[in-house]
């Protein structure tokens, strides 16, 4: 059963991100707490930027289950950072249909244009970069999620190019 707050004796989080804790539990019944488990990771990364191992003990002890079953759901789906990443995620489908059709070209394009390897991120901070699994758009390939939300199709060396150009534009800008 979820406790009212989140302890003191680990706080990396805010009162907001408790009451928010307490608002996704509050939608299941009062002895299922865990259902919330996802949606309060979801909080924990919109205010930190990643889940920590310390934010998964938060989680854990607020919905009354054990740290490994949040780590369980934190490594099962790459949505949740387990590392601070650059302010534009970049996630690269590279399973076999996209391998088909370009998906490891892009990859390697973007490498390339980034001056970065798979997995890390730029010096600036701006662009961190992945491979994804399937992103349920196989006949789009080359295709990549921005940021978790922004799917974008089709993604040819040009189109890349123009996204990464775009992006670091607006970051310029002020803009997110
Ligand atoms: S394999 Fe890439 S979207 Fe399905």
């Amino acid at each position: 059963m979820s406790n009212a707050s989140i302890p003191a004796a680990s706080r990396p989080l805010s009162a907001a991100a408790a009451e928010r804790f307490a608002r996704e539990v509050a939608k299941y019944p009062a002895d299922q707490a865990q259902s919330a488990v996802m949606a309060c990771l979801a909080i924990v990364q919109q205010e930190q930027g990643y889940v920590s191992l310390e934010s998964e003990k938060v989680v854990a002890d607020f919905l009354g289950m054990p740290q490994i079953a949040v780590h369980e759901v934190t490594t099962f789906y790459n949505m949740y950072n387990q590392h601070p990443v650059g302010k534009f995620k970049l996630n690269v489908c590279t399973n076999l249909p996209c391998q088909l059709r370009d998906g490891a070209r892009a990859l390697a394009h973007l490498e390339k244009k980034l001056g970065i390897h798979m997995g890390d991120t730029t010096p600036d901070g701006l662009f961190t970069l992945q491979q994804s699994e399937c992103l349920g758009a196989c006949a789009d390939s080359p295709v990549m999620l921005v940021n978790d939300r922004t799917m974008c199709s089709f993604m040819s060396e040009d189109k890349l190019d123009q996204l990464i150009d775009g992006l670091r534009s607006a970051s310029a800008g002020g803009a997110a």
